[in-house]
């Protein structure tokens, strides 16, 4: 029989069905990690103390004990993923148990402080998995993103009528923000010093405005955000709380502060945005700048700062950007000069000044 159109060897027909297969399981990947943090997994071994055999961790995990094969299923899923480690339980004994990894380390509920378990869930939640099924519906409208084909209204209103959404999506974004900040507060203390006052602009519950004024004493931060984001959350001296739209007014300060917010819009509101973080600002002599944290991509992007930017366009008409792309939002605003310092991993430090 001959091979289909275009394909010239078995081994090339075989190959390309493997491509499909891997693309078209690969949803696989994202849903065991959810049954993994929903099932606790990694604090349950995390308390444990060592390696745990599988009918231990089957007993721990209270699971139905018929379901113990299914579980060393997934569990062998998430060892090839790199999640955890199948190891000795002991010097002296040559039984396997399942430990931790640092990625699983990061989904550590029982250490809120660094545990991205939120932004799993967040992630992978129903609210924005669906938009997913839309896309194609999505690029025969005029609709700006596919999560408003899907329920008829973008993210941020969708997110102020949802209680249960809300609270998600901003202990997601929390906990990447306490990962960030401590980064900022452990390896970036110099792009703060002189600063007296900074504006956290869609700033979210506050996490990293909270983190800089602990750090330095003396500095003062405003949160903006929409009033869903911060109504009820109390400010103090140094950390004020502020209702309000990036796109009408930005308070003024020495420094405004953007983690993931421009990558969030389309290049006219980012303009919007930045001209109005410009008219908050000194002049670079007089010390002003913004901070941004968000994607530089590369000449060759890596496969997650693509999925980033699909993600962006499903949930949000933003999208990440070249530094090319970066540069000329910033002439637009009318910015003179940036620098970009790559020390958050996949995401880069921006500061704009004019
Ligand atoms: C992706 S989240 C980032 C939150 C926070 N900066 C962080 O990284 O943890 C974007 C934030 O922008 C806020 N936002 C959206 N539209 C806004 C607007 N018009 N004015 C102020 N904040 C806005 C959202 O409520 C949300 O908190």
């Amino acid at each position: 029989m001959a091979l289909p159109n275009g394909i010239t060897s078995t081994e090339e027909l075989l190959d390309a069905q493997a491509h499909i297969w891997s693309h078209v399981f690969s949803f696989i990947n994202s849903m065991s990690l959810k049954c993994v943090v929903q099932l606790g997994i990694p604090d349950v071994i995390h308390r444990h103390g060592k390696p745990m055999k599988l009918p231990e961790l089957a007993d721990a995990l209270s699971i139905d004990r018929a379901k113990t094969p299914c579980l060393e299923r997934l569990m062998r899923l998430m060892i090839h993923s790199k999640f955890f480690v199948g190891t000795k339980i002991s010097e002296d004994s040559d039984q396997d148990g399942y430990w931790l990894t640092p990625s699983s380390r990061l989904l550590l509920r029982d250490e809120p402080a660094s545990s991205l378990a939120s932004f799993v869930l967040y992630r992978v939640d129903p609210n924005i998995m669906d938009p997913c099924h839309s896309m194609s519906k999505w690029f025969r409208t005029d609709h700006g993103t596919p999560f408003f084909t899907t329920y008829g209204m973008e993210i941020w209103e969708y997110a102020g009528k949802d209680a249960r959404f809300n609270m998600l999506f901003n202990e997601a974004m929390a906990s990447d923000a306490r990962l960030v900040s401590g980064i900022l507060i452990r390896d970036c203390r110099h792009i703060f010093e002189e600063l007296r006052s900074i504006v956290d602009v869609g700033g979210g519950v506050g996490v990293v405005s909270k983190a800089i004024v602990d750090a330095f004493p003396g500095l003062k931060c405003t949160v903006v955000d929409l009033p869903h984001v911060v109504a009820g959350l109390e400010s103090t001296k140094d950390l004020i709380y502020l209702e309000g739209d990036m796109f009408e007014f930005i308070p003024s300060a020495d420094a405004v502060f953007m983690k993931w917010i421009l990558h969030d819009w389309p290049d006219d509101k980012c303009v919007k945005i930045l001209k109005n973080c410009k008219a908050a600002i000194p002049s670079k002599e007089k010390g002003g700048k913004v901070m941004i944290v968000d994607m530089v991509l590369g000449e060759e992007s890596l496969e997650t700062q693509l999925l980033f930017d699909m993600q962006m366009m499903i949930c949000l008409s933003g999208k990440e950007r070249t530094e090319k792309q970066w540069a000329d939002l910033f002439t637009a605003a009318g910015f003179s000069s940036y620098k970009i310092t790559n020390i958050f991993g996949l995401r880069h430090l921006i500061e704009v000044f004019y």
